[in-house]
């Protein structure tokens, strides 16, 4: 049997020589997948012994044989059963011996035969045959046949590889309709049984046709062909450049020097985090945090974002913690070092400490010291965090509007950050520190949210032990940090807050008090602050009651240290100038110090004329005097009230104005009855900056009414506090310790309150309530009685009418009151 070695695609070389003359009988080769075709030359490779012994024969004679094409082409050597019966006469044009033994042939096909009859089979295929011409009829049709099998072919090659360019040049030029047929049929890469088909087929017209069909089919088959493979192709692409453009990234990263960089910082980071005892879903967020940090190049704007996050993460206090020192004795001995006084507050901050350390895990309330400014609230929270070697953060709440301070921003904002909790967290870097929440009075609220509710979760015990923050969107426990908040007044702390709250109040010192907190703390603070020795800086008693009384009025200390530092400052200067200050200041040189006396005692000179009287004021700064002033003039019984004064405020003001009305002819007997309806009435409560409200200035206005009325001077050394019915009585007001403290730094000696207060004055220091003159009532008489000095005849009220008074006008006057009721 013959392998073919190539295809018949040396068509072109053939030369159409003369055909022989037929035998009737020829050796038969048979060829393994291979179909010859008439005129067409035909490589082939002999091996079988069979197959060189014919060969060897045929060479020695007409060097023809029958190339017959077999059905099995797994048989070595088929027998006459195994092959086709339509074969081609070849004539052997040359032929090759191969060192191994086998034979290479060039063969040229002549006609086509069939095999009629066998004759032998040993020592190889014999057998008869006939010639079998093409049937030609020249046809318009047969002519676009051809030309469509030589375009469709033209377009095969163009498509395929296999194919040489030049075929298409040698199907051009054949004019044959049979041998362009044969051409073809040779030249492509069909199935042995489809190809037989084409060579047994004798009618070229229907051949043509057939071949047609088989080119058709061709065709399409290579355009899916490239369809499929350009798809596979686009699919592979895509999973493939991704791959491809990150390894070459990856190189040119590596050339930069890039790619190390942002494994190492993976790395780092990797490093960092695993030395940390995070909770399970922490670990998992950081591992596939730190999963596509490493997979992007540091110039990727994401890569820096994750970068700052997991940065912020391994920043956090996860599991560091401090050791509370719960010894009462040593925190006693702290609170004392720190401050001067404050018992009560110190025993209930002992209280606290001792409730922590009988148990430890206990979900304490919050601390929280309310009282005026400069009172020590901020100081005591360090004091605390000192006495229990807790660090210490302070949290300003005061203006902060947006929830987000509190809890941050998400991630995918542009510079997000976490709020100022988890800020605070990382400062203080453990995770039970002390955080002191300033000023949570005067957090805001509006469109962005409201910071209380998220402040509440930040505090709320119940709460805190999950307090997520939208930046890291992660769990943290805050249960382990103490908090204390301060505030001026807890009026405008929202309920919930106020309910976790356990409050504190710090009041203000008295200037006894403050002499001590200055002397103590102030003094030797300043003198170390400014570069003082000790020894360099002292201020005797005599001064420093000076710059209490004369240069600073407050409840707190903090503009008496401010003072202080002012005179220490001097005296630095002097030591600086190679003065050597020996001795202590005195008062004279404190005030030559200081310069001019800020504060006045304005008591004396406001009260001066009739209609003024003093009042107490509590303030969320402390307390504070005020003065009320009422005056009158012609007019027709109008009531004006000025002084940014609150709506309560208002109501009482009327109200007094009510009171003395129908208490007139007790009040001033002189005026005519009908005084009211012939005068306006003015009061006004200067200072009109400050909004004031509440009830308890209620008997101050009555009485500056009736010293209007009557003439009588109120006593310039008495102030006063108290909320009035309309009937007189005198009802209970708040405050009353800043409202002492406020008096004695306003130099007053007496103070009128209602006697329902008199429990409260056990709050005042001791040696203030023996100062202090209280005098308590329970009726306006005893007010009036109490703060009115005695009428000297003298001097009648402004614009004192001297209409004389008729039966009627007081009549009048007390049925316009009824009805009226201003
Ligand atoms: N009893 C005291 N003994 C010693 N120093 C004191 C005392 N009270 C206050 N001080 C000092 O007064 C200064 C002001 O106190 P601090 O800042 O704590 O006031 P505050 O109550 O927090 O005021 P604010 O409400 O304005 O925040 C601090 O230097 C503090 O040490
Ligand atoms: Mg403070």
């Amino acid at each position: 049997m013959i392998d073919v070695i190539s295809d018949g695609t040396g068509a072109r070389e053939v030369e159409v020589g003369m055909r022989q003359q037929l035998p009737s009988a020829l050796p038969v080769l048979p060829l393994r997948e291979t179909v010859p075709f008439p005129d067409t030359l035909t490589p082939l490779a002999i091996g079988q012994e069979r197959s060189v012994a014919l060969v060897n024969d045929v060479l020695a004679g007409n060097r023809m044989l029958v190339m017959l094409a077999s059905r099995q082409p797994d048989l070595d050597e088929p027998g006459p059963e195994e092959l086709y019966e339509v074969g081609v006469v070849g004539v052997i044009a040359r032929m090759l011996k191969v060192p191994d033994g086998t034979l290479r042939l060039l063969v040229q096909g002549a006609q086509r035969v069939h095999i009629d009859r066998w004759t032998a089979e040993t020592p190889y295929l014999v057998a008869q045959i006939s010639e079998m011409p093409d049937v030609l009829e020249e046809s318009p049709e047969l002519t676009a046949l051809m030309r469509n099998v030589q375009q469709t072919f033209s377009q095969i090659v163009e498509a395929v590889p296999y194919l040489p360019e030049e075929l298409q040049i040698a199907v051009a030029n054949v004019e044959d309709p049979g041998g362009l047929s044969h051409l073809i049929s040779g030249s492509l890469r069909l199935p042995t049984d489809e190809k037989q088909v084409l060579l047994e087929e004798c009618n070229v017209g229907r051949r043509l046709r057939r071949l047609t069909e088989v080119l058709a089919r061709e065709l399409e088959v290579i355009s899916i062909g490239t369809e499929i493979q350009s798809q596979v192709q686009s699919d592979m692409d895509r999973t493939q450049r991704e791959f491809i453009l990150r390894q070459q990234l990856k190189a040119i990263q590596e050339e930069l020097g890039e790619f190390d960089e942002s494994a190492a910082e993976a790395n780092e980071l990797r490093e960092q985090l695993a030395a940390v005892d995070l909770p399970e879903d922490v670990r998992k967020q950081v591992d596939r945090e730190l999963g596509r940090l490493e997979n992007l190049p540091p110039a990727a704007a994401e890569h820096g974002v994750i970068r700052t996050y997991l940065e912020w993460i391994a920043s956090l206090p996860w599991d560091r913690s401090t050791a509370d020192n719960l010894d009462l004795e040593h925190a006693r001995t702290v609170l004392d070092e720190d401050h001067y006084g404050l018992e009560q507050v110190k025993e209930r901050i002992i209280e606290f400490l001792a409730v922590r350390r009988l148990k430890p895990d206990a979900r304490g309330s919050i601390l929280s010291f309310v009282g005026p400014p400069g009172v020590g609230k901020t100081s005591l929270g360090k004091s605390i965090a000192r006495a229990l070697g807790r660090e210490f953060e302070r949290i300003s709440a005061g203006g902060v509007r947006d929830e987000a301070e509190i809890r941050g921003h998400r991630r995918t904002y542009i510079g997000a950050m976490p709020g100022t909790i988890l800020r605070a967290l990382r400062d203080a870097g453990s995770n039970n520190p002390l955080f002191m929440i300033d000023e949570i009075d005067k957090m805001g609220s509006d469109f962005r949210g409201d910071p209380a509710s998220a402040m509440l979760e930040v505090l709320d015990p119940e709460q805190n032990q999950h307090f997520r923050d939208h930046y890291l969107d992660l769990p943290f426990d805050l249960s382990k940090v103490m908090f204390i908040t301060t505030a001026n007044t807890l009026d405008t702390v929202p309920g919930p807050l106020r309910d976790r709250m356990e409050t504190i109040e710090i009041a203000g010192y008295t200037n006894d008090e403050k002499l001590q907190i200055a002397k103590r703390y102030l003094v030797p603070r300043q003198a170390d602050r400014n570069g003082l020795k000790r020894g360099q800086l002292r201020i005797t008693n005599a001064a420093l009651r000076a710059v209490i009384a004369d240069y600073t009025r407050e409840a707190g200390v903090r503009e008496l240290e401010r003072q202080i530092g002012a005179i220490a400052r001097k005296v630095a200067r002097e030591v600086a100038e190679g003065g050597n200050p020996k001795g202590s200041i005195g008062e004279g040189r404190a005030r030559e110090l200081l310069g001019r006396k800020r504060y006045h005692s304005e008591t004396k000179r406001r009260t001066r004329l009739p209609g003024v009287a003093t009042g107490l004021a509590w303030t969320p700064v402390g307390g504070d005097v005020l003065f009320i002033e009422a005056t009158a003039f012609d007019g027709e019984g109008k009531l004006q009230i000025t002084g940014q004064l609150g709506e309560v405020m208002k109501e009482s003001a009327q109200a007094a104005v009510s009171y003395v009305r129908g208490h007139l002819s007790q009040l001033a007997p002189d005026l005519p009855s009908d005084w009211f309806r012939t005068h306006d009435v003015h009061i006004h409560v200067p200072g009109g900056a400050i909004p004031k409200d509440g009830p308890s200035a209620g008997i101050t206005m009555a009485t500056a009414l009736a010293s209007m009325l009557s003439g009588r001077h109120v006593r310039d050394d008495i102030a006063m506090t108290g909320e009035m019915t309309l009937t007189g009585q005198v009802l209970p007001i708040g405050g009353l310790k800043d409202k002492a403290l406020a008096a004695q730094r306003n130099g007053i000696s007496c103070i009128i309150a209602p006697e329902l207060n008199e429990p409260d004055t056990e709050e005042i220091p001791e040696h203030l309530r023996k100062k202090l003159n209280f005098h308590f009532v329970g009726q306006i008489d005893d007010v009036l009685d109490a703060a009115l000095e005695p009428a000297d005849g003298a001097t009648p009220p402004r614009r004192r009418t001297t209409r004389s008074v008729t039966g009627e006008d007081r009549v009048y006057a007390r049925r316009t009151q009824a009805t009226q009721g201003e």
